[in-house]
């Protein structure tokens, strides 16, 4: 069983929403976990459907006076089951911090609800041979105080910068490496297992290369995830 995560970004309309939620009903997941991360005003939509939800932010604070924010705890009274945390979209164009990121777990696990945290490098970082380090200090700081047993509730997504949108992909061995630092230095601080995904430019060609990484957990789809048929085309190829 793998994890296919669907983050639709800032995309779709009601009317395709609609049409989606339909698509949706009919897809094979062939046994994989599907997990769909709509804008928050769909929310509602999809919590009928049969396949998971998850939202693609939560807001860092409690409740209050913080206009335009979605808590935790409402996202929790609707039925969310997942919520993506410190996505590079929201690190780069929100100035999220990991002390943010940190925060929006501790809520996010007060309400069960599972957080998806991203980290990944930029192309400077990786040209400076700088990718593990980078990734160290995201996940020291998002991670900060929490215990083993708040890490078995939590999946990560390795989703390199330079890769998300562009076309380009990491080489296998080098998303094996990264994924395999992560699960050894979760293991080696936490003593526990964690599901480690990997996003960035997937789609149903490369999928048939990607799929022969070892190690990865899942995928976390951005473009593709707005097409079903692609995605359908993606599950079978798994
Ligand atoms: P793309 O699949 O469009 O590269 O996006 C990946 C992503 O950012 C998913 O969160």
């Amino acid at each position: 069983m793998k994890y296919i995560m669907l983050n639709h970004k800032m995309n779709l309309e009601y009317k395709t929403i609609k049409k989606y939620i339909k698509q949706l009903a009919t897809i094979d997941t062939k046994g994989h976990s599907l997990i769909v991360f709509p804008s928050d005003i769909y929310l509602t939509n999809f919590i009928d459907s049969k396949f998971m939800v998850g939202s693609q932010n939560a807001s860092s604070n409690k409740d209050g006076a913080y206009t335009g924010e979605v808590s935790a705890s409402q996202l929790r009274s609707l039925g969310v089951q997942y919520s993506l945390v410190g996505h590079s979209e929201r690190r780069k164009y929100f100035k999220e911090t990991n002390q943010d990121i940190n925060k929006k777990i501790r809520l996010l696990l007060i309400n069960k609800i599972i957080p998806v945290l991203c980290v990944g490098e930029s192309l400077n970082d990786k040209n400076s041979a700088a990718t593990k380090e980078v990734i160290f200090r995201q996940l020291q700081g998002a991670l900060d105080k929490l215990s083993s047993k708040d890490i078995e509730n939590l999946i990560i997504a390795y989703e390199p910068v330079w890769a998300i949108g562009s076309g380009q992909i990491p080489t296998n061995e080098e998303i094996e490496g990264v994924i395999f630092y992560i699960k050894d230095l979760i293991y080696k601080n936490f003593k526990v297992k964690v599901h480690v995904l990997y996003g960035g430019s997937v789609n149903e060609n490369n999928i048939d290369i990607i799929k022969q990484t070892k190690g990865i957990d899942g995928y976390l789809l951005g473009g593709v995830s707005l097409h079903l048929d692609k995605v359908q085309e993606l599950i079978y190829k798994l």
